[in-house]
């Protein structure tokens, strides 16, 4: 059962996007500038359409704050569309490959633009909102979420490129959200050659927890398993096509000995999140057995190129059968940027949905309390235990 539970609404030309965000404690301070900040990160990114240039979203609690704290009710933020057209929207003839379009049409037996308004990536921006309200939940456990892009179709980071968490933050510098600086040119270069030539890019992606307790996520049951739940999560982000943990694939390819991360322990003398327990390296994305071991969570994922081209695939007329190139709808070239930003928001919701199913409690209050128990169970120092006898 999770406490904590988000679902969206919302189409992508109706009056806006809509976060339903349940389980969320109660005395958790908010306000909409955290969340406006993260929705902006979203609209940023070299090779964005024509609609991040109308929008500018702005959240607003439609429920569940008050006082600038969260009740323990649930929370609803809106973010209103400016390209509000619902009604007025033209009908699309021709779906387009890689889209919902045709088989959503012949599923609902429906008109396509019935389809393609929920099934936009406009709904990512609920998700940021969800993302940025649990974020503020998680400061108070120390929790921090950041991300960055590894390769924008062709050009990619070296394989041995390997940021810090702390200059991460850096990012949000760079219009690709690229870390590594030869590659942001060839990256923005590789856009617009794409652009260019009526065609799209996908890319890579890698989003990085850091103080993520030991013990989040159970390895009981195969729904329990947060790797597993994040792997969810992440892949049911439009265009999102592969998720792996730490470097899943290239350990693949590699041995155990090689794979594995030690354990190491030194007692500590105050309760901290991972006892005294540490690896000298991370090759398992900080989780084992559908738990989180303490070090840093590390997924990445594969989005591919967008699907709406400007220099249109065939495709077919639904009223006559008759071959014809796909419709356009405005669109971008490569959101690879923005797909990092709902990313990172989307892995802020699984683990403080991880978080509050491990520390229960109706208010934040209650839930530091019993995560500061908890603390105190995993530091105790080592010693042998006695060995008790049955009844
Ligand atoms: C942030 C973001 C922005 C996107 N922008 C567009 C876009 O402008 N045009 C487009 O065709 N697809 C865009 N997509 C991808 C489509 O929404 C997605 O490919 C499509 O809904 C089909 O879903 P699927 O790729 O998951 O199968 C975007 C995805 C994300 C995450």
């Amino acid at each position: 059962m999770a406490y904590l539970t988000f679902h969206s609404a919302g189409e992508s030309h109706g009056c806006g996007c809509f976060a339903f965000v349940q389980g969320f404690p109660f005395g958790v301070p908010v306000g909409t500038a955290a969340i406006d900040r993260e929705l902006a990160r979203r609209q940023q990114g070299y090779g964005r359409g024509g609609r991040m240039k109308i929008e500018t979203d702005k959240a607003e609690f439609l429920s569940g704050v008050r006082k600038g704290r969260t009740m323990g009710s649930p929370v609803v933020i809106a973010v209103r569309n400016k390209d509000s057209r619902l009604e007025s929207a033209p009908e699309l003839d021709c779906p387009r490959p890689g889209h919902a379009d045709l088989a959503g049409h012949l599923k609902y037996d429906a008109p396509v633009r019935d389809i393609l308004e929920r099934a936009s990536a406009r709904e990512t921006a609920a998700r940021v909102a969800c993302g940025a309200l649990c974020r503020l939940l998680l400061k108070h456990f120390g929790i921090d979420v950041r991300s960055h892009v590894m390769a924008i179709g062709p050009v990619e980071v070296p394989g041995d490129f390997c940021p810090a968490f702390e200059d991460m933050v850096k990012a949000d510098e760079s219009q690709v959200r690229c870390l590594h600086k030869p590659s942001q040119k060839l990256m923005c270069e590789a856009i617009d050659q794409a652009n260019a030539a009526g065609d799209t890019l996908g890319g890579v992606f890698e989003v990085v927890a850091q103080g993520v307790p030991i013990g989040l996520g159970d390895h009981t049951q195969w729904d329990r398993r947060l790797d597993g739940r994040i792997a969810q999560a992440l892949m049911s982000i439009p265009a999102i096509k592969g998720v792996e943990v730490g470097p899943g694939f290239a350990n693949a390819r590699l041995r155990g000995s090689a794979v594995h991360d030690p354990i190491t322990y030194a007692p500590v003398h105050a309760p901290t999140a991972t006892g005294g327990f540490s690896r000298p390296s991370n090759h398992a994305g900080g989780l084992e057995g559908g738990i989180t071991n303490g070090q840093p969570v590390v997924v990445r994922a594969a989005m591919k190129p967008i699907s709406t081209l400007m220099t249109p695939l065939p495709s077919v007329n639904l009223h006559t059968g008759a071959p014809m190139a796909a419709s356009v709808e405005r669109s971008d070239c490569c959101a690879v940027p923005a797909a990092a930003v709902v990313a990172e928001n989307f892995l802020v919701f699984m683990l403080a949905q991880a978080l509050c199913e491990k520390f229960s409690g109706d208010s934040l209050q209650e839930k530091l309390l019993n995560y500061q128990v908890y603390r105190e169970q995993i530091s105790r120092v080592r010693r042998a235990r006695p060995t008790e006898k049955a009844e």
